[in-house]
C-alpha cells in the first residue's frame, strides 16, 4: 500500500539518542520504572534477594535472564481484552550468569562463560539455585493510583523450572524417541529451558519456547560403526548441536549425583533407553504450554509444531471455524521458519492446547520473485517416507531440521520474533544476523552476505499454501540500511540486530535489538550504542528510536496493557559485557537496576507509562 500522508503518522514521541550509559532512556512525557527483578519473592516464604539465597528459595522468587513474556488481564477470557490495572504477567527466564548468581564465586578471576567447580564437580545447591533461575515466572501485578505497579501476594503466582513435571503431547508423544527412565513410556519430562521468546494461544494460555537447549547436555558415546576422528551422534542429538564433551553449565556433575542432574548426560549408560537418559535430549527443543490461571496445570509439550531452536510461536488472530494458524522460527543461522496449521477449526467455546496436537506442519521456501510456498513435513508427503529415513510423523517432528533440510526449504539469516498486524495479518519475522553466509550463499530473502546487521521480512498469506513476500527493514549504518519508506536510516532510528518483535492494536511494529555482548560497544558496532528500542509505522515508512538500555544487555519482551497505556519491556543480561579481571575486581560496568556497589546487576521488567496518561507510541 502506497504510504499514507506524514501528518497521520502513529509515532507522536521525539526520538531519543543512541546511548551507552548505564540507564534506562525513554523519549520526554514517558516514565520508566523497575519491577521484578532476578531474585524478587514471589510465592512461598517470599525470601527477599541475595546472593547467597539458596535453591530452594531461587524457587520461591523471579528467575533471572527475562525475555519474552505476556500480560494476561485478570479473569480475562480473551488474551487482549480485560483489566489494564490488574493481570497475570508471565515471564520466560532465558539462562543464567553463574558468576552472578553464587558466593562462591565473588573475587575469583571468572570467565563469564564458567562455572563454579568445586574439584571435578560442581555444588549440587548451585546447581538447584540455577536450574530453578530457569523456566517461568507468572507474577500477579497490580497498578496503583501513583500508577505504579506491585506485586500481589496471590495464590496465582507461580515458578514453572527446568525441574516442574511436564506432560508430552501430540504425534511424538510415546515414541521410543522419548522413553527414559523417568518416563518409560515417552509422554513426560522434567523442565523447561532456555526459554526464549514466547507465545499466546487464542484461548488465553501462554507458550514458552525452548531454544538453545542442546547446550545444556553433553553426550559422551562414540556410535558403533563410527569411522572417523570424532565421535558421531545420533541425528536427534547432532544436527542440533549436542556436545560430545562438556555440558554448558555441568548440571550433570552435581555432586550429589542425584539422577534429576545427572539427565543432562545423555550417553548411553544402561541396557536401553529406560534405564538411562539418551532421550532426554528429545524432550527438549519443543513449545511449551502454560496456563497462567491454573497454577496446578502441568506445563505441556506439543510436538506437533516441531522440535528445534524454537525463538517463539506467534498466532494469527483465530477465526471462528477457521483452523488455528500459528508461525515459529528457528534461531539458528541458516535454519528455518515454520507454520504449523491446526486439523480442527477454532471454536471459542471449546477451543483448547488439543488443537496443537493435531495438524500439519510446513516449513517455508522463498522464492526469488517475491512468492513463497509452504512445504508440508507430512509422513509420506514430498519424499518423507522409510526410504528416505523417516519412519513416522514422531521421527519427523523428533527430527524437524533434518525432515526440513530434505524438503529443500529457504534457510534463514537467524530467525528471531515473528509478529502479526492485528489489522492486516500481515507476518514479520526478524533475521537477526548470519555473518557466515557467503556471497554465493545470498539470496533475495537473505541478501547480504556476512549479514551482521539483520533484517526483517514480512509476508501475507495468499493460500493455505501460498503467500507473497517482501523485506521490511534492512538494518545497518547509514551507508547501508533500507528504510521501510526506501531510505537510509538516520540518527534517529539507526539500528542493528533485530530480534523482540510485536505489533499492538494500531499497527505500531515494536523492534527490539541484541547487539551480542560479544561486540556490542565495539568497533562496527560502537555507533549504535546499547541495545535499544524502536517503533515503526508501517503505513509511512517511518521508524524512532523509542528506548535504549543499560550496559551490556539486550531488550527483549514487549507487550501493553489492554488500553495501551502501560508498556512491559525486559532487559536482559546487564553487565554481561564486563571483563572477567573487572568481574574479579569488582570493577563491573554495569550496576542495574539498583546501582549499589554490593549489589550485582540483575535483569528485571521496566514498566514504561506516558506522563499524560496516554497511549505509548503517541
Ligand atoms: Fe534467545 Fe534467539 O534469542
Ligand atoms: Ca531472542
Ligand atoms: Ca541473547
Ligand atoms: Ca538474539
Amino acid at each position: 500500500p502506497a504510504p499514507a500522508a506524514a501528518d497521520t503518522t502513529l509515532l507522536g514521541f521525539t526520538a531519543v539518542p543512541i546511548s551507552e550509559a548505564d540507564t534506562i532512556v525513554v523519549p520526554e512525557g514517558y516514565t520508566a520504572r523497575t519491577l521484578i527483578p532476578w531474585g524478587e519473592p514471589i510465592t512461598g516464604s517470599y525470601p527477599d534477594y541475595s546472593l547467597s539465597n539458596t535453591g530452594e528459595e531461587q524457587a520461591m522468587q523471579v528467575g533471572s535472564h527475562h525475555d519474552g513474556m505476556h500480560f494476561f488481564p485478570i479473569e480475562g477470557e480473551s488474551p487482549y481484552e480485560g483489566s489494564s490495572e490488574e493481570g497475570l504477567l508471565v515471564v520466560n527466564h532465558e539462562y543464567v550468569e553463574p558468576r552472578y548468581m553464587h558466593q562462591s564465586a565473588v573475587g575469583m578471576t571468572f570467565d563469564s562463560g564458567a562455572v563454579p567447580m568445586q574439584g571435578e564437580m560442581r555444588v549440587a545447591d548451585e546447581v538447584l539455585k540455577e536450574m530453578n533461575a530457569h523456566g517461568v515466572s507468572i507474577v500477579h501485578l497490580q497498578q496503583q493510583e501513583s500508577r505504579e505497579w506491585t506485586v500481589v501476594r496471590s495464590d496465582l503466582n507461580r515458578r514453572v523450572t527446568a525441574l516442574t513435571p511436564a506432560e508430552i503431547t501430540g504425534p511424538a508423544s510415546g515414541s521410543d524417541l522419548l522413553k527414559t527412565k523417568y518416563s518409560p513410556d515417552g509422554t513426560r519430562t522434567r523442565g523447561t529451558l532456555n526459554n526464549c521468546a514466547h507465545g499466546v494461544t487464542p484461548w488465553n494460555t501462554y507458550m514458552a519456547a525452548e531454544e538453545n537447549w542442546a547446550g545444556y547436555f553433553r553426550n559422551g558415546d562414540t556410535l558403533p560403526g563410527n569411522q572417523g576422528p570424532e565421535p558421531s551422534l545420533p541425528r536427534e542429538h547432532a544436527r542440533y548441536g549436542v556436545s560430545t564433551d562438556t555440558s554448558r553449565y555441568q548440571w550433570d556433575l552435581a555432586d550429589s549425583g542425584a539422577e534429576e542432574y545427572a539427565r543432562f548426560d545423555a550417553s548411553a549408560m544402561g541396557a536401553s533407553a529406560t534405564d538411562d537418559y539418551r532421550n532426554e535430549p528429545n524432550t527438549f527443543g519443543w513449545m511449551t504450554e502454560i496456563d497462567p490461571f491454573d497454577p496446578t496445570s502441568a506445563p505441556r509439550k506439543h510436538t506437533a509444531l516441531g522440535r528445534f531452536a524454537h525463538e517463539g510461536v506467534v498466532f494469527q488472530p483465530a477465526i471462528e471455524g477457521e483452523p488455528v494458524v500459528c508461525y515459529s522460527g528457528d534461531d539458528a543461522r541458516f535454519e528455518y521458519i515454520y507454520k504449523f496449521v491446526s486439523a480442527q477449526p477454532y471454536e471459542a467455546a471449546t477451543a483448547s492446547g488439543d488443537l496443537l496436537d493435531e495438524g500439519t506442519l510446513y516449513v517455508a521456501k522463498f522464492s526469488a520473485d517475491g512468492t513463497g510456498e509452504w512445504v508440508a513435513l507430512a509422513f509420506g508427503e514430498n519424499g518423507l517416507t522409510p526410504e528416505n529415513g523417516f519412519a513416522d510423523q514422531a521421527d519427523i517432528l523428533v527430527n524437524t531440521r533434518t525432515a526440513a533440510d530434505f524438503v529443500g526449504a529457504t534457510k534463514m539469516d537467524r530467525p528471531e520474533w515473528g509478529a502479526v498486524d492485528p489489522n492486516t495479518r500481515e507476518v514479520y519475522f526478524t533475521l537477526t544476523n548470519n555473518t557466515r553466509r557467503t556471497a554465493e550463499q545470498v539470496d533475495e530473502a537473505n541478501p547480504r552476505p556476512e549479514n551482521s546487521w539483520g533484517h526483517i521480512i514480512r509476508w501475507n498469506e495468499t493460500g493455505a499454501t501460498t503467500f507473497e513476500w517482501d523485506l521490511f527493514v534492512l538494518a545497518g549504518p547509514s551507508a547501508d540500511s533500507v528504510s521501510p519508506a526506501g531510505n537510509a536510516l538516520t540518527e534517529d532510528n539507526k539500528f542493528v540486530c533485530p530480534d523482540g518483535l510485536w505489533i499492538d492494536a494500531d499497527s505500531r511494529v515494536w523492534i527490539q535489538t541484541d547487539i551480542s555482548e560479544s561486540v556490542q560497544n565495539t568497533d562496527e558496532f560502537a555507533e549504535f550504542g546499547n541495545n535499544q528500542m524502536l517503533a515503526a509505522d508501517p503505513r509511512t515508512g517511518e521508524i524512532r528510536r523509542f528506548l535504549t538500555g543499560p550496559t551490556g544487555q539486550e531488550i527483549t519482551g514487549v507487550i501493553a496493557t489492554p488500553d495501551q497505556r502501560t508498556l512491559f519491556i525486559n532487559v536482559q543480561h546487564p553487565g554481561a559485557t564486563a571483563a572477567d579481571a573487572d568481574f574479579a575486581a569488582g570493577n563491573l560496568n554495569s550496576r542495574w537496576p539498583n546501582q549499589s556497589p554490593d549489589i550485582y546487576p540483575r535483569s528485571a521488567t521496566v514498566v514504561i507509562t506516558k506522563d499524560d496518561g496516554g497511549v505509548i507510541g503517541t
